[in-house]
């Protein structure tokens, strides 16, 4: 082996140096080197516990065509965490968790457990962070208190595999959390990245060697990023992020990575006294408590997946006292809104060079794509204009430079959403609606088409004639 000497590694994106630093030169973090000992290097790459041979074992090549089968998958029976996963667990997988502390991880995690082990699965929960009273008492105030997960608080990961390995292998593991692991093949201390790798590995193949699918807790940094457990992000055959604002009670559940499934589908959830409960229509929920009458708000069609989803945008455009205006924005991208905004100056003749811009997708939904451009310059129009929209249209499309709105995928799913929840017109790309005309019978709504920014604000300024 290796001879042991202490090396220095980035706690954030585990890069290895032998001498400290105070900046790591991989990821740019300040004061993330810790020294540790043990061979880091040795886990870099994946552990050969084979002992060395002169000459590689012949293996065999096999073409692109061949017999294929669908991965064996074991379905939660929770329908909006299945639609993430992309139809359940696949077994011998594993999917790592993230999301800010509190929000909800454990629960869910819980209630899946629960609800595999109560459909016969052999379902495993190793707490490495609570005791066994703890999870004992979530699971009673869940109401499930009687489904026959076993249950165990533990950390040492050599440990925990012998006692998985007993008896009929785990349909699914969870470790909540991989930051308090250790392994005895690793020194440096636990949470330290070596260990989160090393730990990482020895469930991994364990995962694959049993069929167990294998379920890991990281926490994530308050910059978004999963600390430590980002070095295992590409080690693993899914990355599932749990969003939300713990001021508000919907939780979304997003794949970031998925090598058995899609990776733009979304799960909903609302946060209740007795857990985390689907949202089958999640459009409902976030248009719920909207204020119609109000300049300023936009109902966007938006899509996430395959799952259309009607979300209200706010903008707030307010005379400012600061020598440079205030741009925020909760839930969409700042410099998407920085585009927005110097589109709407340059081609539709607004002056917004002394105005604070606040910006805010309702309910605490993060928006990411383009197509909220219209819905955006809407709000952002009817705010500055004092003009509220209709309440009965929904807008969206996407906005180029030249202040051109292009079309976007999916409008017929979108408009058939908004029709589905009472909306009777859209504002959209006029791309679309001419392309379609042969069609336009078939749309489920009144679409308006806008080929240009200018249309959008001629629009709503008409609003104010007609008012008056
Ligand atoms: P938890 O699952 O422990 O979060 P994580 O594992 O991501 O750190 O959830 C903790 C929060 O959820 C806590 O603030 C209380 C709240 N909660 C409810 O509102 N209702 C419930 O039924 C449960 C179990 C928790
Ligand atoms: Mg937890």
């Amino acid at each position: 082996m290796a001879k042991r000497h202490p090396s220095f590694v980035c706690q954030e994106c585990g890069a290895v140096y032998n001498r400290w630093k105070g900046k790591c030169e991989a990821c740019g973090g300040w004061n993330t080197i810790a020294e540790e000992t043990g061979s880091a290097s040795r886990m870099a790459g994946p552990v050969s516990t084979r002992p060395s041979r002169a000459k590689g074992r012949i293996f065999p090549l096999e073409g692109l065509s061949g017999e294929t089968k669908e991965a064996p998958r074991t379905p939660s029976g929770i329908a909006e965490l299945d639609r993430v996963t992309g139809g359940g667990f696949v077994h011998g997988s594993i999917i790592l968790l993230g999301g800010d502390p509190g929000i909800g991880k454990s629960t869910l995690l819980m209630q899946a457990s629960a609800a595999l082990a109560n459909r016969g699965h052999r379902v495993a929960y190793i707490s490495g962070e609570e005791a066994v009273a703890q999870v004992r008492l979530r699971a009673e105030r869940l109401g499930l208190g009687q489904a026959p997960v076993e249950l165990a608080s533990e950390t040492n990961v050599e440990d925990i595999i012998a006692t998985l390995s007993q008896g009929r292998p785990p349909a699914l593991a969870i470790i909540d959390s991989i930051q308090t692991m250790w392994t005895e093949t690793v020194e440096s201390a636990p949470g330290t990245v070596t260990q989160v790798r090393g730990s990482a590995q020895a469930l991994i193949r364990f995962a694959k060697t049993t069929g167990t699918a294998v379920i890991l807790v990281g926490h994530v940094t308050k910059d978004g990023q999963i600390a430590g457990p980002r070095v295992v992000e590409h080690m693993v055959d899914a990355v599932v992020s749990f969003e939300g604002d713990t001021g508000h009670h919907f939780r979304i559940l997003r794949a970031v990575k998925n090598r058995f499934g899609p990776t733009d589908e979304i799960g909903v959830f609302e946060m209740s006294d007795q857990g985390l409960r689907e949202v089958p229509n999640p459009s409902e929920l976030f248009l719920a408590g909207r204020d119609m009458a109000t300049p300023g708000t936009a109902v966007f069609a938006g899509m996430e997946g395959t799952r259309p989803l009607l979300v209200e945008i706010q903008a707030l455009v307010a005379p400012s006292s600061l020598g440079t205006p205030r741009r925020a924005v909760v839930g969409w991208d700042q410099s998407r809104l920085s585009m927005v905004l110097a589109v709407l100056e340059a081609h539709g003749g607004l002056k917004l060079g002394m105005h604070d811009v606040y910006l805010n997708v309702a309910g605490g939904l993060r928006i990411t794509e383009p197509a909220a451009d219209l819905a955006a310059a809407a709000a952002l129009v009817s705010s500055l204009s004092g003009n509220p929209l209709p309440p009965d249209t929904v807008y969206f499309g996407e906005m180029g430079l030249s202040g051109a709105i292009r079309p976007v995928a999916q409008e017929q799913a979108r408009l058939k959403e908004a029709a589905k929840l009472g909306f009777s017109s859209a504002v959209a790309p006029a791309a679309r609606v001419e392309s379609k005309s042969s069609k336009a019978e078939r749309l489920p709504l009144a679409a308006s088409s806008i080929g240009h920014i200018t249309d959008l604000v001629a629009g709503i300024a008409a609003r104010r004639r007609k008012a008056s």
